[in-house]
């Protein structure tokens, strides 16, 4: 095992003169007169160890296989670097080959692979400069997530991934069964008579992979206060769009005794914590996503870490599209949902900065949002960022008992499913608010990535699910 200390980000800030073991994988090498050059990386920073080998100094069958691929050990001393961006680097006396690498098959071949390219080897894409900085990200992020809440006293809480309950209302759930698909038992009489028996099923009715945990958020919600879910999340929507996934993981805070003001003034401290946080921790790799994927990724990330989101409701919002000198894809009219180019005009254009719009229509967003007293809207907060469009969508949770079951009437949902979550309502309730962050579309912003399919390790999409 790799002790601290002998990560390549380690060995970096030690001096010269320190005799060191270092292990990675090359990422290229050059050979000049009498001396070969290897770029070693073991993912733990963004920079390179340069090892330079003087000719002479290893067996030839050795040197033949240090190539771009390989895996490697190297023991050596640390010199004083002559090159510009490193202080040190190592000068071999011995190399060891782990695994070598076949030039002539090796896929991860130098620059100029389409993004495409590397999610059909997403074995492989790991080791390069853009996916190390994406997964690097990601980690500083995931960590960030955990410290925001818990130096706020949020109690983490592990939600089911099945579930029998369709937490959107939406449908768009994958099913999961241990049932026969060549050969499903059926019910043999009665109103249901041909339907599938799912009575025989492994849980004894139809289940579900999950879309959201914040319906069992709002169970421990409402015995611990603060709390929040950090898990894996499944929509079977058919959307073939960069900005989605049919898996992804969210973020899930739900607060009791709180409106949607609160829920709103912690969404913006919670974004700009993050950001804060990776900035700080990730510098190096910040630095590379605007050198190479998006020359505004910094100035963004800066401008959105100190200054206010704006506020506007839903109905604001649609007389502003409807006044905007543009022509839409999608008609603008009061009780239609915000497309991606509304989104992105609203923060792009009109504020330039985050946009947190609230209050929309309730016919266009989920059952379980607190119905306002014109009868008309939710209140629900969509948070939309430059670029990406929605990034937290989010509500005041409706905590009335009548007026919750008529709308999960209304919307045509069985409320024998939801018994649980109307008997929250009947016994202790309290006003309670929450909101989802997309992880992936959070590391979209993060990084400049373009496409959700490349800050994921193992992108599920329509028609792909490799690996
Ligand atoms: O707006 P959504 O659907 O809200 C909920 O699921 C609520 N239960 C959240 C809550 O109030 N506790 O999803 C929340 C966020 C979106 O804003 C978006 O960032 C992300 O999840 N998201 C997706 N990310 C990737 N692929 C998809 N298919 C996504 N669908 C939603
Ligand atoms: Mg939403």
């Amino acid at each position: 095992m790799l002790e601290p200390g002998r990560y390549i980000k380690d060995i970096l800030r030690q001096a010269p003169g320190t005799a060191v073991t270092a292990h990675g994988w090359v990422k290229t090498r050059r050979d000049s007169k009498g001396v070969h050059f290897v770029q070693l990386n073991d993912g733990s920073c963004f920079q390179d160890l340069q090892v330079v080998i003087e000719a002479g100094t290893l067996a030839e069958a050795v040197l033949k296989q240090v190539t771009t691929g390989a895996c490697i050990r190297v023991e050596g001393d640390l010199v004083e670097s002559p090159a510009a961006g490193q202080a040190v680097e190592l000068r071999a006396r011995a190399i060891h080959i782990f695994g070598e690498a076949d030039p002539a098959t090796y896929p991860l071949q130098k620059k100029g692979h389409t993004m495409e390219f590397l999610r059909e080897i997403a074995h492989l894409r790991v080791r390069s400069n853009t996916f190390g900085a994406v997964f690097r990200v990601r980690n500083a992020l995931s960590f960030a997530i955990h410290r925001f809440f818990q130096e706020r006293g949020f109690l983490y809480v592990h939600t089911p991934i099945i579930t029998t309950s369709d937490a959107e209302g939406a449908g768009a759930m994958f099913g999961v069964t241990t049932l026969d698909l060549m050969n499903l038992p059926r019910i043999a009489q009665g109103p249901q008579a041909g339907q599938v028996d799912f009575s025989q099923d492994f849980f004894g009715k139809p289940a579900h992979l999950t879309v959201s945990g914040q319906l069992e958020a709002e169970i421990f919600a409402l015995a611990f206060a603060n709390v929040y879910t950090f898990g894996p999340t499944f929509r079977a929507e058919n959307s073939n769009t960069p900005r989605h996934l049919a898996e992804f993981w969210m973020i899930e805070p739900e607060m009791a005794f709180c409106d949607l003001a609160g829920n709103m003034r912690l969404a913006e401290e919670f974004l700009k914590y993050i950001i804060q946080y990776v900035m700080e921790h990730c510098l190096p790799d910040l630095e590379f996503f605007n050198k190479r994927i998006d020359d505004t990724v910094l100035q963004t990330l800066e401008h959105v870490a100190t200054s206010d989101f704006a506020h506007i409701t839903y109905t604001e919002a649609i007389s502003l599209l409807e006044k905007a000198p543009r022509t839409w894809e999608f008609p603008v009219y009061w009780g239609a949902d915000l497309q991606s180019e509304h989104e992105r005009y609203l923060t792009e254009e009109t504020f330039r900065r985050p946009v947190i719009v609230t209050d929309y229509p309730r016919e266009i967003k989920a059952f379980y949002m607190r119905l306002n007293d014109d009868g008309r809207t939710v209140r629900a907060m969509d948070v939309l960022a430059p670029r990406i469009g929605e990034i937290i969508g989010g509500s005041q949770r409706e905590e009335r008992y009548d007026v919750l079951r008529d709308k999960i009437r209304q919307q045509g949902l069985d409320e024998r499913a939801y018994w649980w979550y109307l008997e929250l309502r009947k016994y202790g309730s309290a006003p309670h608010a929450g909101f989802g962050l997309g992880l992936e579309r959070m590391l979209m912003y993060l990084t400049g990535m373009k496409n959700i399919r490349d800050v994921i390790p193992f992108p599920r999409t329509p028609g792909y699910a490799e690996f």
